[in-house]
């Protein structure tokens, strides 16, 4: 499985490190064998990385450097000798309106670093309510320009209507989807969308789900280490 944390515009550099060192105790004392990625602020990067608990970024320019105000590229990231980015994130969509182009141009520049990319993709509400097929269409198309067999690619299916709500998507809609997507890629898809402690281990137990992508939830160290056991229980 695979279990990543999205801060989003949450925790500072200090509760980010406490953050990392109470994960990386937690998950070497309980032999936690599933892949972690931890998304902090831009502000909070370093090189924390273990051979099992993985850092990357939220959001960076496609370029190595230069006069882009306000934004970091490949040199800032390199620094902390990280290779982990979040791509086409539903914020990014719709708050700041990241366009499909843009999107699929920052996949091919991060792709051609060999970065691993965690690409999302999902329907917000008025496409859900049309019904099943145009929420295949919708995202089909969010598939545009990128290369759905990059070796490095993690895909992550985070409904809009589900984010930061507290309403997770139906089981069966889930299943839907993500087995849908597997015509698409075999690449791992996770599911992100309202997903806490509390109903992880129905989520993480549905076919085709191989593992989550966590928002609110995963804010509290303590409710991430719970989930990390519980995914752990489910693998055994
Ligand atoms: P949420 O966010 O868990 O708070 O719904 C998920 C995400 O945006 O990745």
């Amino acid at each position: 499985m695979i279990l990543a944390a999205n801060f989003k515009t949450n925790h500072t550099r200090a509760s980010t490190i406490n953050y990392i060192l109470q994960l990386n105790t937690f998950m070497n004392e309980n032999s936690i064998d599933d892949s972690v990625i931890v998304f902090p602020p831009s502000t909070a990067l370093d090189a924390f990385e273990s051979s099992k608990l993985q850092l990357g970024v939220q959001n960076a320019y496609p370029i190595e450097k230069g006069a882009y105000t306000g934004e970091i590229g490949l040199e800032q990231i390199e620094e902390f000798g990280l290779n982990t980015i979040l791509i086409g994130h539903s914020e990014r969509r719709h708050i700041l309106n990241e366009t499909q182009e843009e999107i699929a141009h920052k996949f091919n520049f991060f792709q051609s670093k060999n970065f691993k990319i965690i690409y999302c993709v999902g329907e917000p509400l008025s496409i859900y309510e049309k019904g099943f097929g145009d929420v295949l269409k919708y995202i089909n198309k969010q598939f545009e320009g990128i290369d759905t067999e990059y070796e490095n690619l993690i895909i992550a299916y985070e409904p809009v209507w589900a984010i930061g709500t507290g309403k997770v998507a139906k089981t069966d809609d889930i299943k839907r989807i993500h087995s849908q997507i597997k015509n698409i890629t075999t690449r791992p898809i996770l599911y992100g969308g309202s997903v806490n402690k509390n109903n992880i281990k129905d989520i993480l137990s549905l076919k085709d789900v191989d593992g989550v992508l966590v928002g609110s939830a995963s804010l509290n160290v303590n409710d991430f280490c719970e989930m990390l056991n519980i995914s752990k229980e489910i693998s055994k």
